[in-house]
């Protein structure tokens, strides 16, 4: 039996932002920069997508700086989804926390009969193959209306014949961690096994072990990949609108 006290959510999601700021160097400005365009493009009370959303950071950092706007939140990791709710439960009503894997066909079918003004995204879209990325891609910009925009914020790595800017991306990440793991920061297997290691636990961690078993790293898609295929995908308008060394905010206007 584990007695350990539980750390309650909001804890276990503070812990997560240090760890993922240890990976992000400018992780708060490139939000900044997400939520800039929303509120320079956007209606109040909107109603965005968080896609692949961890812990909620993003949607929860949102929904304090926008009081009439709603998100969905959507991830595969139970362990996240666990905390996110726990998180987005703050809330209320302005908040919900699907399960749903984005390599699958029918990725979206949880999100039926929702309509949403944004989409935004961040740190996650590295995990899918170009093959699912197009595809999710196109899924969104089907759901998605006209003038709707998509923001992708991720590590954009530069190519081969981009030696300087890919070692100076490289040397400045290495700094960045070492710097905040020196600091106390969590590595992300250490949040990990203090998340799974939470009472009750156990068999949500199984599970994602289960989920996420045989998931191999996919090739960096550099950022001309991420454009072109998000015009294939049907977006009208592409580009950056915000970049630190090889961390970018893409945006996608419908
Ligand atoms: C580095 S985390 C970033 C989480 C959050 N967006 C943030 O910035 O803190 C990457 C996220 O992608 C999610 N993810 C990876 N593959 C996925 C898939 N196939 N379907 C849904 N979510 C996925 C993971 O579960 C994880 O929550």
């Amino acid at each position: 039996m584990n007695d350990t006290p539980s750390l309650p959510p909001r804890d276990l999601l503070a812990r997560w932002d240090d760890q993922q700021a240890a990976y992000v160097a400018h992780r708060d400005l490139r939000f900044d920069a997400m939520f800039d365009v929303l509120d320079l493009h956007l209606p109040p009370d909107f109603h965005a997508l968080d896609l692949a959303c961890g812990p909620g950071s993003l949607a929860d950092r949102a929904l304090r700086r926008f009081p009439h706007a709603s998100f969905t939140a959507v991830d595969h990791d139970p362990l996240l989804l666990h905390v996110a709710r726990g998180v987005l439960a703050d809330h209320g009503d302005r908040a919900s926390v699907l399960d749903t894997d984005l390599v699958r066909d029918d990725w979206s079918a949880p999100l039926a009969g929702r309509t949403f003004d944004a989409v935004l995204s961040s740190t996650a879209l590295h995990w899918l193959s170009p093959t699912d990325l197009l595809r999710v891609y196109t899924r969104l910009a089907e759901l998605l209306a006209p003038g709707a925009v998509l923001l992708n914020a991720d590590h954009l790595r530069f190519g081969p014949d981009q030696e300087t800017l890919r070692s100076l991306s490289a040397e400045h990440d290495t700094r960045v961690q070492r710097a905040a793991f020196a600091a106390g920061a969590d590595t992300w297997d250490d949040w990990f096994a203090l998340a799974a290691g939470q009472p009750g636990m156990g068999p949500v961690a199984a599970e994602r072990e289960r989920r996420f078993a045989g998931r191999p790293p996919q090739p960096p898609a550099p950022l001309h990949f991420h454009l072109s295929a998000l015009r294939t995908a049907g977006f009208g308008e592409v580009g950056t609108v915000w970049q630190y060394l090889d961390d970018h905010v893409v945006l996608a206007r419908r």
